[in-house]
């Protein structure tokens, strides 16, 4: 027998993994018991603070359902979707940053002609997306896919809002011979993550606003090159230094530049090679 410390403790529950046939869920399991381990004796809590915890964690499953993951917006909102998204899709300098997909993203968006406009029911403020997509060596990508959603003005995608048209606001769109892109849309606005639930409660309760700065989401692909999951940020937002999702990159923070007929931006997606 060995005298029960939290050191003697903890050894004792590694030692247990080590017959595992999964070395990497060994790996895992291990760095799973050292770190969580190392927060219970950091934060000492008492047996009510820690059933506040296990109260927490089955309302973030409960407030699960087939259009809600409150996990994943767990994640998002703690900074570990973003410090995922660092591991295992951070660029070179040059290329364009990635940030996260969200939640709101829909596979099969409409097919649209460069010009085209993704608002079907042209409320907000007109606006032009234009530029390029090119390789790091600033060669044009002919026939790179730009896949595109965003909230309407009132700050919700169209699956929130029943009095959007299906599919409103998204739109698949193709570079031209030159490697450019233009797509028409509605200046996209701040809006809040969903925060009626334990997520929100949490937020709240440690003083964060559950806002996110106005952005447009893209999904750029092209035959040959790393695909970029990414997000343009309209410059001067409020929320730009405070993001509830951590989303916001210097690089991806773009100019809404007023013309004639509503506002402009210019942005080039630089690709990486596979
Ligand atoms: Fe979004």
């Amino acid at each position: 027998m060995v005298q029960f410390t939290a050191e003697s403790h903890l050894k004792e529950a590694v030692k247990r993994l080590q017959n595992s046939e999964n070395p990497r869920l060994k790996e895992v399991m291990t760095a799973f018991s050292k770190h969580m381990f190392a927060f219970i004796n950091e934060v000492q809590p008492s047996e009510e603070e820690w059933m506040t915890g296990i109260q927490f964690l089955t309302e973030l499953g409960q407030t699960c359902n087939d259009v809600r993951q409150e996990w994943i917006l767990f994640s998002d909102a703690f900074g570990v979707t973003m410090l995922m998204d660092y591991i295992n899709h951070h660029k070179e300098q040059g290329s364009t940053e990635s940030s996260v997909l969200g939640p709101f993203y829909r596979e099969r968006a409409p097919v649209y002609e460069k010009g085209d406009s993704i608002s079907q029911d042209h409320v907000g403020e007109e606006t032009l997306l234009r530029g390029r997509v090119t390789d790091r060596s600033g060669k044009p990508i002919v026939g790179a896919s730009l896949d595109v959603w965003q909230t309407a003005p009132n700050g919700m995608y169209e699956v929130q809002d029943e009095n959007q048209p299906d599919f409103n606001l998204r739109g698949l769109f193709k570079t031209d011979e030159n490697g450019e892109y233009e797509i028409r849309t509605v200046k996209p606005v701040s809006y809040p993550i969903p925060d009626d639930g334990p997520v929100g409660k949490l937020l709240g309760a440690v003083g964060r606003h559950p806002y996110r700065p106005a952005h447009i989401h893209f999904i750029v692909n092209a035959a040959g090159k790393k695909p970029i999951i990414t997000q343009l940020f309209t410059k001067g937002d409020e929320y730009l230094s405070s993001d509830a999702v951590f989303g916001v990159k210097d690089s991806l923070v773009v100019d809404y530049v007023q013309k004639e007929d509503g506002y402009q931006v210019e942005y080039d997606f630089v690709l990486e090679d596979m």
